[in-house]
């Protein structure tokens, strides 16, 4: 009936009446942040107080958002008659822990794309001190990027305690939390847990290597369990190359909130007279039709706003780590570079092990800091490598580990004091290295000439994989002496700034962010990594699990995937068929394997870029989770739904599960044809399976799997 009588008239009339009860404050005023499915509505409520009042579907008639019952106050702060988790706490110098921010005006902007960026002003006129929140909405993505300012108008300095990015409030019938954690070789994997009263914390302390064991981000789902297809769920995470946390609070009415940022934990920070601290961003996405939308929202945003050359094409390439490790020589790398060429991949890339004479990096103990080549192994250098690359006709990439140091190097000698690191007493170490103080300016241009310098005289470096293998440990900085609480923040600031200038004055670059495999993927990192190393893990079947689990976040282009010797006894095409499933890349020594195998991965780079650009610009689909361990299967479509691959594997399947499970497709045209055709076959023969409708192999589906352990097809 509403849908037929509706005028905006009547709905102000409606909310006349609900003010008359005293439903709605008086004076009060919405500020809609909107993309085009997603509503984030806040009120201004008569005290000036700022409330969330909706965080989900877009409604239909913007007028009825003044109808919307108030949730929790926007980003609520410290000592103000909240008594749960604020996203605020700071102490001024008179030791005044309270904070009350309250509404002084708000701006609407275009800014990025068709983004539309509105700041909302807040202020504490006893303290003199303000907050502003910052809200950029994606209308097309339906990505919402969010982060807040903290601004000291006092005379005096202040203590910033907790200095969230962002609060957001949920009211749902149950909340199910789904986290990524895991640890070196089990990176991003997935588990789900229901919410019960009370706070659930995901966070980092480790500093640099942040992610070793929890991811910066987190998928929640309202109601019931996340669903790929269904339900309502939300993809957030927090772009911050160092600690974090999110925590879930759900409250005695089962309203939920959930604050995000830099994790306080030792971190307390000293903000002057006149000074704005800037949180990082908070990003999520609302989806109502499950997780597999909400993750495309996320990889469309993150191609076309975030990632640096989000965009661009990606290089295949050949590592050489596992195929040597510290052992190699000049002779042994130009084989490798001709291997490369041979199997027709765009680029070597020379890893750990080519630098420090004094302390030569022959193994782990020794060499990191001192980057010059080391005259055995190289004796005419990098240049001599890059010029061998040139003359194949593939690009050449090169392993740095700038920001450590090992304790056995010239440049420790040199400069002991760049270590974050106690003096006075046992210091412990983290894979025989330490962390150099990236807080200290001059260590931020050491870092910088690293890699500044061997662009300098090798111009023809053409990629950097950009190694951090050690958690900050011995949290001492022999700089910020006075300040010990800022080091975790500020380490994190110089990093960027080193980023910064490099980007400036390189900016097409490609780099690739490791970190002991993933132990960094953040969407800050990205604005100046093009990839990253998902796991130092490569057995085929733990990939699976482990390029799932960072699927939900990432776009398949910044997923690096190798194919490598670990699990020798599933078969090399299992190997190559998940590697196609992201950016792929080989760390094999080809010369020793047999003559098929060779010719098969030559066969496999060519299918490889054939179909790139569906993997690389295409919508994903997660078909079925390797969680079922019997089979799983992902898909992506190209923009225009005229081609799609599709990757199935038969993991443990039990009896008689292959006919069961046929694959339904998703994401094509249901009027349209669709030639199936079976590719990148061991033995070289594609297989035409036939032509079926969309709407087919969508409804009834094909059969994909088999019921042989370790099986694929593309
Ligand atoms: C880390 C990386 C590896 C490799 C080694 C080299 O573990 O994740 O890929 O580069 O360092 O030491």
């Amino acid at each position: 009936i509403l849908n037929t009588i509706y005028s905006p008239q009547l709905m102000k009339y409606l909310a006349s009446i609900l003010l008359s009860v005293g439903f709605l404050p008086l004076s009060a005023q919405e500020i809609v942040i909107n993309t085009n499915n997603t509503a984030l509505v806040l009120r201004v409520d008569k005290d000036k107080r700022v409330y969330q009042t909706h965080l989900g579907k877009r409604l239909m008639h913007e007028n009825e958002y003044a109808l919307l019952p108030q949730m929790g106050e926007v980003c609520i702060s410290n000592g103000n008659g909240n008594y749960f988790e604020p996203a605020f706490h700071f102490t001024n110098s008179k030791g005044n822990e309270t904070v009350i921010l309250k509404y002084v005006s708000h701006q609407v902007k275009k800014s990025d794309g068709n983004s539309t960026e509105t700041v909302v002003l807040l202020t504490d006129s006893v303290r003199q001190n303000s907050v502003r929140l910052f809200y950029k909405a994606y209308p097309k993505e339906n990505v919402i990027v969010t982060h807040s300012e903290i601004i000291n108008n006092d005379k005096k300095p202040i203590a910033l305690k907790k200095y969230a990015s962002s609060m957001l409030h949920f009211r749902a019938q149950d909340y199910y939390l789904t986290q990524f954690n895991g640890d070196w070789a089990a990176e991003a994997s997935i588990t789900e847990s229901k919410l019960g009263f009370g706070k659930k914390m995901i966070d980092s302390n480790l500093g640099t290597r942040a992610n070793m064991f929890a991811s910066p981000f987190f998928l929640l789902s309202l109601d019931k369990q996340a669903d790929e297809n269904n339900g309502q769920a939300i993809l957030g995470t927090l772009g911050w190359t160092g600690n974090f946390r999110f925590t879930f609070e759900k409250d005695h009415e089962n309203k939920l909130r959930v604050i995000s940022g830099i994790n306080p934990f030792n971190s307390e920070y000293q903000l002057k007279a006149g000074e704005t601290f800037v949180t990082p961003e908070f990003i999520f996405t609302y989806s109502d039709e499950g997780t597999g939308k909400a993750s495309r929202n996320l990889h469309n945003w993150a191609r076309k706003y975030r990632v640096k050359d989000g965009e661009g094409d990606r290089l295949t390439l050949l590592n050489n780590w596992e195929a040597t490790f510290f052992d190699f020589n000049e002779k042994k790398i130009v084989d490798l570079i001709s291997e490369a060429k041979s199997l027709g991949l765009d680029m070597f890339l020379l890893d750990d092990g080519w630098f420090g004479n004094k302390h030569p990096r022959n193994d782990d103990k020794a060499g990191l800091g001192d980057w010059q080549p080391n005259k055995k192994k190289l004796p005419n250098g990098i240049k001599a490598l890059t010029d061998a690359a040139k003359q194949q006709g593939v690009k050449f990439g090169l392993w740095i580990e700038p920001e450590m140091i090992n304790p056995k190097s010239e440049l420790m000698e040199k400069h002991p004091n760049w270590v974050v690191a106690w003096n006075d007493r046992e210091r412990y170490y983290f894979r025989n290295q330490l962390v150099l103080d990236l807080s200290n300016p001059e260590v931020q241009n050491y870092v910088y000439d690293i890699v500044d310098g061997l662009l300098t005289t090798c111009p023809d470096i053409a990629y950097f994989k950009w190694d951090c293998n050690s958690p900050l440990t011995n949290i001492y900085s022999n700089y910020e002496k006075e300040h010990q609480s800022h080091l975790f923040v500020d380490y994190v600031k110089g990093l960027y700034k080193v980023l910064d200038r490099l980007k400036a004055k390189y900016p097409k670059i490609p780099m690739m962010l490791c970190s002991g495999g993933g132990g960094r993927t953040d969407y800050e990192a990205l604005r100046y990594f093009t990839e990253f190393w998902a796991s130092d893990n490569t057995d085929p079947i733990d990939r699976l699990y482990i390029q799932w689990g960072f699927s939900h976040i990432f776009p398949a282009k910044t997923i690096c995937a190798h194919v490598t010797e670990w699990n020798r006894k599933v078969d090399l095409k299992f190997k190559v068929d998940v590697a196609m499933m992201g950016k792929m890349g080989f760390d094999l020594n080809f010369s020793t394997l047999p003559k098929a195998d060779a010719d098969f991965c030559k066969n496999a780079v060519k299918a490889y870029n054939g179909f790139k650009d569906i993997i690389f610009k295409g919508d994903l689909y997660r078909l079925v989770s390797p969680y079922s361990n019997t089979h799983t299967a992902t898909m992506y479509v190209d923009e225009a739904q005229k081609r799609a691959v599709v990757f199935a594997f038969d993991i443990f399947p039990r009896y008689s599960t292959a006919e069961s499970t046929r694959l339904k497709l998703q994401g094509l045209q249901a009027n349209k044809m669709y030639k199936v055709k079976e590719i990148n076959r061991y033995d070289g023969k594609d297989i035409e399976v036939g032509t079926f409708s969309g709407d087919y192999l969508m409804t009834v589906g094909m059969k994909a799997f088999s019921e042989h352990r370790l099986q694929s097809r593309i």
